[in-house]
């Protein structure tokens, strides 16, 4: 019997065959295109990702029985809007979770509705990229087209829908569209109201690990699956890395370096940090979770070696950075390419690089790329610290974790010790378990996490280095709040 897991990201969409035993039989990773129409905006065709599934189902698929499938499982990019008419058409591209463009309906919704209704409603307060302000910046600049809109929809639930015909999401995905009460499981009728919208326009609510339906028989058959294969509800791509890393248990931590970067710490109780800037989502075990989410990391060093460097030797470029010049940088980078979320929330920062003098080298700058991404993660570290959340430890996966430098860094920089799982596909992984909970094969994704998540090395914070990282955090958190007024002047 086999699972497949589906990771729905934001630049390519990445799809795992796993055996019942939890071995990777084979992978597929289809690349599609993110537009950005305007400065901060960001978009996707959602046929887009049908198209690139598709070709990665067949790619996936060519060297085994599609008989042995028993269940999919997706984990997906989150908070984006996908809106469909009557006929179930799409309406306009997704507006996806790194768009900057509603700032004025986030701030109507902090600062009219208030965060303390908000918080009262939702758990969260309004960030930019959350769903909500984007169905307000829809109704406000696009009337027309929200008329129309019959159905409201988040990327991964789209893909299910294509898979089952069902209107589905799971408590995890729909907690980032600050729709949801994330406390009591339902959706909020007074964001509904905020919103404009009825009730009727969102899906039904499942359990991560709960079947949504079954395949499609016309999908089965182009694929060559059985009629009963199952579709699991999915999770936000997250929730679904934390199941991948086994971050399932209360206090339980895990740092995701992808396109985003992100902190989730598993809690098995509902709570909301002191300053509500981290976002308070359920999980997709069936419990809670906070987290901060970057909206830089992995994006950061690409941009950096793309467009600046023009270079795509990324190890021979960080094997100029030796272990002697970590903690010893003048350099600062600020990684606020599209704004950033945690825990500033502000749409109009962008990035910068200050401390260069005559001697800098490209690989100091490469290296404060590096190490801004990792300040930025504790930056959302230390409002959980400040809620009396202590962190000792935490899994790492995301394209990025593969950089052994990176994970050092990182590391030192947050002072704590790396576990670095045997697969580090995060969210296409937890996918793929979550597939095996609704198939009942585990009873649990706790009890799947037991028995499939391995480790399989361990970066540890040097003592010497993580001091040196310590001063250097002190003044990198300096620099934001003295451009803060100036990113805004400087908007044009
Ligand atoms: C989380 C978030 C990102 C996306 C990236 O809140 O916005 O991590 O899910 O795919």
């Amino acid at each position: 019997m086999n699972y497949i897991g589906i990771d729905l990201g934001t630049s390519a969409v990445k799809l795992l065959l796993v055996s019942e035993e939890g071995k990777i039989l084979n992978s597929a990773s289809k690349e599609y295109p993110l537009s950005f129409p305007k400065p901060g905006w960001s978009e996707q065709d959602p046929e887009d990702w049908i198209r690139a599934i598709k070709e990665g189902l067949k790619e996936l698929l060519k060297d085994s029985d599609p008989k042995e499938v028993k269940a999919i499982g997706c984990g997906g990019q989150m908070h984006g809007l996908v809106v469909l008419d009557e006929n179930d058409e799409v309406i306009r591209p997704c507006i996806l979770w790194n768009d900057g463009r509603t700032q004025k309906q986030t701030d109507w919704l902090n600062d009219v509705i208030g965060k303390e209704k908000l918080s009262e409603y939702t758990a969260n307060i309004a960030f930019a990229g959350f769903t909500a302000p984007k169905i307000l910046w829809m109704k406000e600049n696009e009337a027309e087209k929200f008329e129309k809109i019959d159905k409201i929809m988040l990327p991964k639930d789209y893909v299910n829908y294509w898979l089952t015909g069902v209107h589905s999401c799971d408590y995890s995905d729909a907690s980032g569209m600050l729709l949801l009460d994330v406390k009591n499981k339902c959706w909020s009728k007074e964001m509904i109201e905020i919103c404009g919208i009825s009730e009727e326009v969102l899906p039904g609510l499942y359990e991560s690990y709960e079947m949504t339906g079954l395949v499609k028989k016309e999908i089965a058959e182009e694929f060559g699956l059985n009629e009963d294969v199952k579709v699991a509800a999915g999770a936000g791509d997250n929730a679904a890395a934390a199941v991948g890393t086994g971050t399932v248990k209360d206090g339980s931590c895990n740092i995701s370096l992808g396109t985003s970067g992100t902190i989730f710490i598993s809690s098995d109780h509902f709570s909301v940090d002191k300053f509500n800037s981290l976002h308070s989502f359920d999980h997709a075990n069936g419990k809670y979770h906070l987290m901060g989410c970057i909206l830089s990391a992995a994006s950061c060093n690409k941009w950096f070696m793309d467009e600046i460097l023009n270079c795509d030797d990324y190890q021979g470029q960080q094997e100029k950075i030796c272990d002697e010049m970590l903690g010893r940088n003048d350099v600062y980078f600020l990684p606020y390419l599209m704004g950033e979320r945690s825990p500033i929330n502000d749409t109009d920062a962008r990035s910068l690089f200050i401390g260069m003098s005559m001697d800098t080298e490209r690989k100091q700058m490469y290296q404060a790329v590096l190490e801004g991404v990792a300040f930025a993660i504790r930056d959302c570290l230390e409002i959980a610290k400040a809620s009396d959340i202590h962190i000792e430890e935490s899994m790492i996966c995301g394209g990025g974790s593969r950089s052994a430098l990176w994970r050092k860094i990182i590391a030192n920089v947050l002072n704590i010790r790396l576990s670095i799982p045997v697969s580090e596909e995060g969210p296409g992984y937890g996918g793929a378990m979550l597939a095996m909970v609704c198939d009942g094969l585990y009873e649990s994704v706790e009890a799947c996490a037991d028995q499939l998540v391995k480790i399989k090395a361990y970066e540890e914070a040097d003592e010497e280095i993580s001091k040196r990282y310590e001063e250097r955090y002190q003044k990198y958190r300096k620099i934001y709040p003295a451009v803060k007024q100036l990113y805004k002047d400087l908007k044009s």
